[in-house]
């Protein structure tokens, strides 16, 4: 886990103190909403529709159990009791109170954590695989080149005011748990044939009113010029990226615009420019901050039997975990989406006891997930029952990750100032009509996502189901959309056809289920079905 250093420290505390003068001058009346709302959104505070949000930067996931434990306190000192998890890894508040934002800071500070840089025209948060440094199926930990990434880009002074926000991803396998394609650069590390780590790129991917899958750029780039490579791409769109029209002024537009070739062109030129007057960190850098991320102590000799006796446990074990690195060691997935919840959301209990248990099972680490869940990462199979326990007595431990109960959604009307829709009630809905776990394991894998309105922060252009709110005429409506999906095989999901209201979304979303039921071949999943029998049969089924 990385460890601040004492810039990093005094960067984080002089922002605080930065912002507690700002916030106190807005209450003196001393700055107008106008002059204060830039300060404002470079801390990560947002106005929504009821109330302030605050946003917190969870850098590619990764919290230890203080740092958790802190966010729970958040939520109770200056919040609801309850904070929501989101598809960028981070958390925010829904409620916070202009007056208590500078103390949220400080308190974050003291974990070496902050709200900077998540929101604005900026690189915003790195994300990551939530399983990286856990799963046996990576080339490398992401995470050090993700931190890397990080310090290069906070306050990058070329890249605070881009033609729009901008979003990195960084994983090391080629199974992509991070949604790497949907991102404005996404980096994959691989090794050559000599054995080497490098970087593949991506570029050009994101969902909102036009979305894109991401487009390889470059196979193999050096480790140590993948800042170099990184600054190059990031300048070019810099450049050219348009500003006279924030719907178009996102990287995505401008490679689908210019072409992959001519924009690959561009950042050749430009990255041969930059490795003539080197801007690489030094490759002892990264093995400075690779040293803050060695395994934990495994214990060896273990054995990998569980017992399974217990029907309930068996059922969550099958649904929830994933296999780890060392033996006698799993990965433990905590759904947020108990039947009939919000998606991502977490009472202040909740999210300290998730604190307490890794400090106890987890070798004090956790995860937060781009689809609003928490991980274990390592946890003693011989330990897992008595977690699972734990987790079931907070109502943690609903056995759904990635079946249709394991719904992503925005906050939607009930909170955002942007939506067309609610979103959350229909998340409800949906978990509720499907919340029996024999429906569950019948239907089985199917990935259901939820967007308020087309910026798409629901994901629901990724979704094997996408459900997309929609104004009609002053009403709520929403649009059913099938077959996207993220990871190694992403693709946009389609519109099936007219909206429907809150429940006929749910009707609508049944009888699309139905016909995979009625159509899957062996162990299909949802996706695999659709993209076999195609949109025909489904639109059939919900328009008749
Ligand atoms: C204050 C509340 C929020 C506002 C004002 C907001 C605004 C926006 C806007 C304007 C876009 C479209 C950007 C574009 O494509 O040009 C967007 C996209 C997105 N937002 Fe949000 N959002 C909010 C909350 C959230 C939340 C709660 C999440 C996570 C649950 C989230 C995650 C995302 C994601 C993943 C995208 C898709 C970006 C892409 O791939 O292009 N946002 N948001
Ligand atoms: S998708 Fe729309 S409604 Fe949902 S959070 Fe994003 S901006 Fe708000």
């Amino acid at each position: 886990m990385y460890k601040y250093d004492e810039y990093d420290q005094q960067m984080v505390d002089t922002r605080v103190a930065e912002f507690r003068d700002q916030v106190r001058r807005r209450l003196a009346g001393e700055l107008t909403e106008d002059q204060f709302k830039p300060l404002r959104l470079q801390n990560g505070l947002y106005l929504q529709l009821h109330a302030y949000m605050l946003r917190v930067a969870v850098p590619y996931g990764t919290m230890n159990s203080a740092q958790m434990k802190v966010l729970g306190d958040i939520a109770d000192k200056y919040d609801r009791g309850y904070g929501h998890f989101t598809t960028r890894t981070n958390i925010q508040y829904n409620w916070i109170k202009l007056e208590d934002t500078p103390d949220a800071l400080a308190d974050l500070a003291k974990v070496e954590m902050h709200a900077i840089q998540t929101s604005g025209n900026c690189i915003r948060n790195i994300s990551s695989d939530q399983y990286a440094g856990a799963s046996a199926d990576e080339v490398v930990d992401p995470r050090p080149y993700a931190e890397l990434l990080r310090q290069w880009s906070s306050f990058h002074p070329e890249f605070l005011v881009l033609p729009r926000k901008f979003k990195i991803a960084v994983i090391a396998s080629e199974i992509d748990r991070a949604a790497m394609r949907l991102h404005d650069i996404g980096i994959n590390l691989v090794r050559n044939e000599a054995g080497e780590v490098g970087a593949e790129f991506y570029v050009g991917g994101g969902m909102g009113r036009t979305p894109f899958v991401a487009k390889k750029i470059k196979d193999f780039v050096p480790i140590d010029q993948m800042v170099t490579y990184a600054e190059a791409c990031v300048r070019v769109y810099n450049r050219y990226g348009r500003r006279d029209n924030k719907y178009k002024a996102r990287i995505k537009i401008l490679v689908h615009e210019l072409g992959l070739e001519a924009y690959s062109k561009e950042v050749d030129a430009e990255f041969a420019h930059l490795l003539s007057q080197p801007i690489e960190p030094p490759l002892a850098e990264l093995e400075r901050i690779q040293a803050m991320f060695f395994d934990p102590a495994f214990e060896t000799g273990l054995s990998d039997e569980l017992d399974l006796s217990d029907p309930d446990f068996r059922l969550w074990v099958e649904r929830n975990t994933y296999a780890h690195k060392a033996p006698g060691y799993v990965i433990a997935n905590v759904s947020l989406k108990p039947i009939g919840g919000i998606p991502g959301d977490a009472t202040s209990d909740q999210i300290r006891l998730m604190a307490d248990l890794a400090k106890d099972y987890s070798f004090d680490e956790l995860r937060v997930t781009h689809a609003q869940n928490i991980v274990f990462p390592h946890v003693k199979k011989s330990d897992l029952y008595a977690l699972w326990q734990k987790l079931e007595k907070a109502d943690l431990s609903t056995p759904n990750l990635d079946t249709v109960g394991d719904i992503i959604a925005c906050p939607g009307l009930d909170y955002c100032s942007l939506a067309n829709a609610r979103s959350i009630p229909v998340a409800q809905k949906i978990s509720e009509r499907f919340g029996s776990a024999e429906r569950q394991a019948e239907i089985g894998e199917l990935k259901l996502k939820i967007s308020g309105c087309i910026n798409a922060c629901g994901h629901h252009h990724a979704g094997h189901i996408g459900i997309l709110g929609v104004d009609k005429k002053g009403k709520e409506n929403y649009q059913l959309l099938l077959g996207g999906s993220e990871g190694a095989d992403t693709s946009l999901a389609k519109i099936t056809g007219p909206g429907f209201d809150e429940d006929g979304v749910v009707d609508a979303t049944e009888k699309a289920i139905d016909v995979y039921l009625a159509n899957k071949q062996g162990d299909e999943r949802f996706l695999d079905t659709y993209r076999r029998i195609g949109m025909a049969p489904f639109k059939e089924a919900i328009y008749g």
